[in-house]
Order: structure tokens, then sequence, then C-alpha cells
């Protein structure tokens, strides 16, 4: 062929998806599963997540966050939020679909989380410290791993938006839903917040 045409738009290249908000319906759905997680269609819209998530600098995105319903997530876990738990450990760029995410335990902590459906927002959230997460990746194979602390934060994150949850629902003190913009110039004493009674 002399002229060959455009190449089909899927190999075009990835795209910037639109980043559903706290209200949209989609965030608050039960996504479905993902009948083959090797099917082209769930390559491309995980490109697509993916450059959203780092354009956007998200640590993680669900797929109802770009308005697609199905049990997808994908996530990094960078070293600098990490604690000195031994089952905290940095993470490159994970894809799960069809996650399932089991606790380990009662431990649970308070930590600062954020989200992209949720801009310009930080709140501090109680999460459990150890889970064993199970997915399947890209190539169809099972990606099982247990993990804690920070680790375990973002993948518990990750897979409340596959079942309709954002993290101000899991928040038990509401004085510490805050502007980040605020709490980058009056930085927040958790424990001492914690520590003092609300006088509602
Ligand atoms: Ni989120």
């Amino acid at each position: 062929m002399l002229y060959p045409g455009p190449p089909p738009s899927h190999i075009e290249g990835m795209a910037l998806l639109k980043i559903a908000r706290m209200g949209h319906p989609v965030l608050r759905g039960v996504a479905g599963a993902v009948d083959d997680p090797t099917a082209p269609w769930v390559r491309r819209l995980v490109e697509d997540m993916v450059e959203t998530m780092e354009d956007a600098g998200g640590t993680g995105i669900a797929a109802p966050q770009v308005h697609q319903p199905y049990r997808i997530v994908v996530f990094q876990v960078l070293g600098d939020r990490l604690s000195d738990m031994p089952g905290d450990v940095a993470q490159d760029l994970t894809v799960l679909i069809n996650p399932v995410v089991e606790t380990i335990g009662p431990e649970r902590a308070f930590g600062w989380e954020g989200c992209l459906s949720v801009p310009g927002l930080r709140g501090v959230v109680p999460r459990h410290l150890h889970v064993r997460y199970r997915g399947t990746g890209l190539d169809g194979d099972v990606i099982e791993r247990e993990v804690e602390g920070f680790h375990a934060r973002v993948v518990q994150h990750e897979c409340d938006h596959l079942d309709g949850i954002l993290y101000p629902q899991r928040m038990t003190d509401h004085r510490l839903l805050v502007f980040l913009e605020e709490l980058q110039r009056h930085p927040i004493d958790l424990a001492a917040v914690l520590a003092q009674k609300p006088t509602a």
C-alpha cells in the first residue's frame, strides 16, 4: 500500500480522561467485574488511566473515577511516605483487575489522604494497617501481596472506589477534612488534634 491511512485510533496514543468529582453518581455505584482482564479494551483503558493519574499527580486511580464502572485500579507506592513497618514497601506501578482486599488483624491507624475526585482537600482517615490483596494483571496473571502501613492504605483507598466509597465517608473526625492550601499554611499536629475531643 503506497499511501497507508491513519492508524486505528486505539494505537494513535494515550488520552487524558475526564475525572469524575465527588457528587457524580458514577462514584457512588458498585463497579462491575471485568470478564476478561486480557481484553484489548482493558489495556487501552488502563493506559489512559495511568496517563491521567500521572498528569494529575495522583498516587492511584480507579476506573469509576474516569467514568468507567469496572473493577480496575492502578496505583504506585513511592518511598517518601512509607512507615517503618516491614510490610510497608514501595511499589512500582501496579494494575489490579477484579481486586479483593482482605484485612489482617484489628489494628488501624490514622493518616492523611487525598483523592483526584475530591480536589484541593485532604482528610485524616482510619485504615487497617495490615492487608492482603489479590487481583489479576493485564497479562492475566494473579498478583497477590501482603502489605502494611501506607502501602495498605493506598490499596484500601483505591479499592473502596470500586464499591462507591470516597475517603470522606471513612473519616471519623471531620475536623480533619481541610483544604491542602490551608494545611500547608497551618500544619496540623495530628496526634494533638486526635487526642482533643471535639466540642460539638
Ligand atoms: Ni481516590
